[in-house]
């Protein structure tokens, strides 16, 4: 694959990382927001009719999931013109030219409801939820992001679905691991979960699999991540390895936080997690397991001060 790659969302936590490492890094064009607002169709027609791209890459969404959350139903809200709309308009724009432009879009495992009876790790072509009660917002507005891409270019467009992205250092906002390490550096650090079924996706090998599918040409649902374990065990170790110490993590279960604060239990899925079993053997790579990532972001300098 040669040609310029469109980058939504490159100033993002996981798209600057991207623009970062990617092996086609001379090639991204980067608007800022500014620039380009996907929620604006015709500023969206006008960068593609400028230049030739062989690709896009659509990062860019609405992710903060307590103000989803306050828009909960509001089609008027950002985070539905962000996620739903703003991905209807970059598909519709890419449909006249999507046997030259690989459109490739980034969701999340909050597409799937992660209930007990309908428990994760979820396969590739697991279906996703389709009732907006048993998810998230946010998760809602992604999987019907993800259907817009399917229902306008079909077979020929890309999803990879990544969960709790890492990275070792981004200043834009913490992390899955930076925040607790923050709340532990100031004596603050709360409860983890012991009950609760997590992956955890290391940005840099989410970079890594955007690569070989951008390269290879990879077409269909992906999903890049480790093994699932639970936040009290995830977050135990990596106190472990930045901080040298051990039992340093209170434990809790849901239903005690739940009980306790009164939150609907689709922000916290119990049986949540991505398996990439399929995405492994099509793609030629083998993603580290959650310990691996620890060690991996600690070698590259995570938790130094
Ligand atoms: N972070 C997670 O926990 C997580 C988990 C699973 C999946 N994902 C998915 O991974 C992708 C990247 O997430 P992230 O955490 O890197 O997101 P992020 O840090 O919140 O960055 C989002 C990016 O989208 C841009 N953006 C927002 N609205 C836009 C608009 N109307 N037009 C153009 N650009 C707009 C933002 O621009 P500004 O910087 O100008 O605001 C920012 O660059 C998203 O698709 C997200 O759904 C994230």
């Amino acid at each position: 694959m040669k040609g310029l790659i469109l980058v939504t969302g490159s100033e993002g936590l996981v798209g600057s990382r991207f623009v970062e490492i990617s092996e086609r890094k001379n090639f991204l064009h980067l608007p800022k927001q500014v620039e380009l607002d996907i929620t604006n169709p015709s500023e969206i027609k006008a960068v593609l009719s400028s230049y030739n791209f062989s690709a896009v890459v659509h990062f860019a969404a609405f992710t903060d999931l307590n103000a989803a959350e306050e828009e909960r139903g509001n089609k008027d809200g950002a985070c539905w013109q962000v996620n739903v709309e703003g991905t209807r308009n970059l598909v519709e724009a890419v449909r006249p030219y999507k046997a030259k432009v690989h459109f490739v879009h980034i969701s999340t495992d909050g597409v799937f409801s992660g209930n007990s009876d309908d428990p994760g790790p979820y396969k590739e072509d697991h279906p996703r939820e389709t009732d907006p009660t048993r998810v998230t917002w946010y998760g809602f507005t992604k999987g019907e992001a993800e259907k817009a891409v399917q229902e306008v270019l079909g077979d020929s467009a890309t999803i990879l679905r990544i969960i709790y992205p890492v990275r070792t250092e981004f200043e834009g906002k913490l992390d899955f691991l930076r925040k607790p390490l923050k709340l532990y550096d100031e004596g603050k650090l709360y409860p983890m979960f012991t009950d609760q079924q997590i992956s955890v996706s290391f940005i840099d090998e989410v970079c890594k699999a955007l690569d070989k599918i951008i390269i290879d040409g990879h077409k269909g649902i992906f999903h890049a991540c480790s093994d699932t374990t639970t936040p009290h065990k995830l977050i135990s170790y990596m106190l472990e390895k930045t901080r040298g110490v051990t039992n340093a993590v209170e434990g809790t279960t849901l239903r005690e936080f739940l009980e306790k604060t009164g939150n609907p239990s689709y922000r916290y899925p119990k049986f949540g997690g991505l398996k990439v079993g399929v995405t492994e053997a099509k793609l030629g790579i083998k993603f580290s397991t959650w310990r691996e990532i620890v060690d991996k972001l600690v070698t590259q300098g995570l938790g130094e001060k």
